[in-house]
């Protein structure tokens, strides 16, 4: 292998406009070619960057090449390009959720096993640093044990240019199956990561998207913690709204209020409109640095001898001796799951978040849809612990 690990893109749709910026002035990796079935998106590519690309993701896999392939496909087809890329001896960073039933990411994870690659779950809430210093605070033990998390999100979730795919629960769209790993990710690194069980409610409130637009959970760990989660998709509120203006890529709006109102959509687009409108709204630099920490939603973790949150720059530490705040070192943004990789590959160690993280992660989505279902607590048998 060479030096520098030489990434390939499958996938080069919205999210892609987020990762493609993360590839400058980044030491040991480099942007090494991409697939795409469509070929408006290849044809971009090529005028972007004077790099090889494929019209199918298997032929991306076989190239000499590339080292790592960074799956950003949609969902149900997650499982067939990661195993497609270990099969050929490739590293894999998969996009959120990790597929679309635990049976998928089984197979991902023995094709890892198998052909000894790394599989990392690319896109985690783990990466953002302030969600990093929160564990720290609570594994230090320096406020006691956890006892609680209280998580809360409101944005346009579904109110943003949707393709009848990814509004399809059966294809894994929708609310819970999109933004529920985030929300999940962020409680379970938080609280160690081994929940035992989850009820949730989960809701289609908007007659034009038949798919999750809502959903409240309750989530136990082992140990006792208990975890409260609230997303609500339909645009009417946005939470950064109570986060400073400060939303999930670190930008900063002055006053979320003052955001203009757009009209409502009344169901998916057509993909040319959709990827126009991508190609018109690239956040670029944005999400690749972002600007202050990022905030995804409102969090509050409690402890038995305190509380923290978010600060703009930092955490907020609430103890009996006041209100302290916590500086934090700023991350890498979209580009830590690179760095993760390159820093864990040349010291020969495991990744975190892998794919066993990204198989307990969706445990707790289909968990929430399931119970939300059959009106019940879902027991939880495939968590594994934070690292
Ligand atoms: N949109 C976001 O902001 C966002 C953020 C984080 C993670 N994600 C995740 O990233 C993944 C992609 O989401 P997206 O929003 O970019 O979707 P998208 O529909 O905008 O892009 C998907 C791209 O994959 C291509 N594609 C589809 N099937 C293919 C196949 N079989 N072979 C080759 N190319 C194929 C499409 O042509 C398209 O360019 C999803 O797993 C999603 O959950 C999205």
């Amino acid at each position: 292998m060479t030096t520098e690990l030489r990434v390939g893109i499958a996938g080069l749709g919205s999210v892609s406009a987020q990762i493609l910026p993360c590839f400058r002035d980044l030491p040991g990796v480099r942007l090494a070619g991409a697939a795409d079935q469509r070929k408006e998106a290849r044809d971009q590519f090529s005028k972007n960057f004077d790099l090889p690309v494929f019209a199918d993701v298997e032929s991306m896999c076989r190239s000499q090449d590339i080292d790592v392939v960074w799956v950003a496909t949609p969902n149900t087809v997650h499982c067939e390009h990661a195993v497609a890329a270990a099969n050929n001896g490739k590293h894999v960073i998969c996009e959120k959720p990790m597929a679309v039933s635990l049976e998928q990411c089984d197979a991902m994870i023995d094709a890892a096993q198998k052909n000894g690659v790394r599989l990392l779950q690319g896109h985690s809430k783990i990466y953002d640093a302030p969600i990093r210093a929160m564990r720290e605070v609570v594994a230090s033990g320096r406020i006691g044990r956890i006892i609680q998390i209280d998580s809360w999100n409101f944005n346009d979730w579904l109110q943003r240019p949707r393709l009848a795919s990814e509004v399809d629960t059966n294809l894994g769209g929708g609310l819970v199956y999109r933004q529920g790993p985030h929300m999940v990710d962020i409680v379970r690194y938080i609280a160690g990561g081994l929940a035992t069980s989850v009820r949730a409610v989960t809701g289609r409130h908007d007659p034009h998207f038949n798919t999750e637009g809502n959903f409240t959970a309750l989530i136990e760990f082992e140990g006792g913690a208990a975890a409260s989660l609230g997303f609500n998709g339909y645009g009417y509120f946005d939470v950064t709204e109570l986060t400073w203006g400060i939303g999930e890529g670190g930008q900063q709006h002055p006053d979320p209020r003052l955001k203009s109102r757009k009209p409502r959509r009344a169901g998916p687009m057509e993909a040319d409109d959709k990827y126009r409108y991508v190609a018109d709204t690239a956040p670029g630099e944005v999400y690749a640095r972002g600007r202050r920490m990022p905030f995804f939603g409102l969090t509050v973790v409690s402890c038995e001898r305190g509380a923290i949150r978010q600060s703009p720059d930092g955490l907020y530490l609430y103890t009996d001796t006041g209100c302290e705040e916590l500086p934090v070192a700023r991350g890498h943004g979209r580009a830590t799951e690179l760095v993760e990789l390159r820093d864990a590959l040349a010291v020969g160690r495991p990744v975190f978040p892998d794919g066993t993280w990204g198989r307990a992660t969706l445990e707790v989505c289909l968990g929430m849809l399931q119970s939300s279902r059959e009106r019940r607590e879902i027991s939880l048998i495939r968590q594994v612990p934070s690292v």
